[in-house]
């Protein structure tokens, strides 16, 4: 392939490449204990090729030496791995105050239930995050995502849901857009207003349904602040019924749907959200297999969020072994929030759904890169090393994709990359890439 380059071009050189594209198929011979084992792998590793990017996408992937070498600048990232970007597809970032002492009363003998039932749970968050304000609200998620980011999250899902009015959910995701254009991240704002029932409608949820369904979002779909709906479907959140005026509400609107469905109970919430070919559903420790064969008809994608199952000390697992024997793809997200994930730590959740979910870290990278994406609505413009996909990855100080996922409680990331644009982890900040470059003599060219 010839390609002329220009001198604003990018070569990241000499790179151990996971593309994670599924077209790249790569086998492998071991031999554990004396068997020699052969098999694939779905990483779709390519060793020694250069990564060219063009303004905020991946221009081409070329075996190493065979792209021209004038006129562009050159990281020669001395075979060490690359991976794209990681995709956090499920949180509840911004809100006012924390949980912690709800923590210590679960440590204590009471139920999630119990708690919510008190008032407590999400309603406590709720009252925080009414009585904060902007700018303290911003400051406290502005925290949590600097740890995200650190840590090579260069797209990530936040949604509303703790407001519940207008007033608050419009406010919660003002701090969401404000994010998205401070930081060098793409956030998908999600509408989560059917989160929980707030104390003012306590007597009558469906009132609540209508004030969701005829006010808050038309209103908010109206100001572009949002691009999916999402309803908490469980005995302690919105019965089905309820949740299929929302999603009927959101159909005629031409929104996409997803649910917190099958997380303490099974509702049916998977099946209507395949009925409306929903983006994804998540949490799905109840889920059974008629709900898996709706979801393998209608493509949607399995969100799994072992931080919440690991934090509510679950003992159902997800049902993988049948997602996998269906085909439904499987994401996996930090679901970080104060109730029963705060967790600002993807590596971490990747670890988690290994050890306790029994996915294989090939399954978990997936999870955070194409099925992430496809649980946005970005598969073909993010979650893999691929001409024509976003410029979003991360080289990170480590040879094998497993690694990342290992060891952790240190950051082997040494650049992130966003849309093209070069973070170093010595610099949290936007880097002017040629600053960092002179100053340690990295550049070759
Ligand atoms: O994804 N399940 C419902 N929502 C959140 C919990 C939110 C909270 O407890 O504040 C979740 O786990
Ligand atoms: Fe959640």
């Amino acid at each position: 392939m010839s390609i002329e380059l220009r001198d604003t071009d990018v070569i990241w050189r000499n790179a151990k490449l996971a593309t994670m594209n599924p077209a790249i198929k790569n086998t492998y011979s071991a031999n554990v204990n004396g068997d020699s084992i052969d098999g694939l792998n779905n990483y779709g590793i390519l060793e020694q090729h250069d990564l060219v990017v063009r303004d905020e996408k991946i221009l081409a992937i070329l075996p190493t030496g065979s792209a021209p070498t004038n006129q562009c600048k050159i990281i020669d990232v001395e075979q060490r791995l690359i991976t794209p970007g990681l995709i956090d597809c499920h949180t509840h970032l911004v809100f006012g105050g924390n949980r912690a002492s709800e923590w210590e009363q679960r440590l204590n003998g009471v139920s999630y239930e119990e708690i919510s039932a008190k008032g407590g749970g999400i309603n406590s968050t709720v009252n925080a995050t009414r009585n904060s304000s902007a700018q303290q609200l911003e400051i406290a998620s502005q925290k949590r995502l600097n740890a995200l980011i650190a840590e090579g999250v260069t797209t990530i899902e936040m949604k509303s849901g703790y407001g519940l009015d207008l007033i608050n959910e419009e406010k919660q995701l003002n701090i969401v857009r404000a994010l998205a254009q401070k930081n060098p991240i793409e956030i998908s704002p999600t509408l989560l207003s059917a989160h929980a029932v707030p104390p003012e409608y306590k007597h009558d949820p469906d009132a609540y349904i209508d004030l969701v369904c005829d006010s808050i979002l038309p209103t908010l779909w109206q100001k572009q602040l949002f691009e999916a709906v999402d309803v908490f479907c469980e005995t302690v959140g919105f019965n089905l019924n309820q949740t299929k005026r929302l999603f009927a509400t959101a159909k005629r609107l031409n929104i996409p749907v997803k649910g917190h469905v099958e997380q303490l109970s099974n509702l049916g919430g998977s099946e209507l959200v395949a009925e409306y070919q929903g983006l994804s559903v998540d949490h799905i420790e109840h889920l059974d297999e008629k709900g898996i064969e709706a979801l393998s008809r209608s493509g949607t994608v399995a969100v799994l969020l072992p931080g919440a199952f690991y934090f509510l000390r679950e003992t159902k697992r997800p049902p993988i072994a049948l997602l996998r024997q269906y085909g439904v793809p499987m994401a996996i997200s930090t679901d970080f929030n104060p109730g029963t994930s705060p967790f600002a730590s993807l590596r971490l959740i990747m670890n988690m759904a290994c050890v306790q979910f029994g996915l294989t870290p090939e399954e978990a990278w997936q999870g955070v890169t194409i099925h992430a994406a496809r649980a946005l609505g970005r598969a073909d413009s993010h979650g893999q090393l691929a001409a024509g996909f976003m410029a979003d990855f991360v080289v990170w100080d480590a040879q094998n994709p497993v690694d990342i996922l290992y060891e952790l409680g240190h950051n082997p990331l040494v650049y992130r990359v966003y849309h093209g644009e070069i973070m170093h982890r010595d610099n949290l900040n936007r880097l002017s890439e040629l600053n960092y470059l002179n100053e340690h003599s990295i550049c070759d060219n």
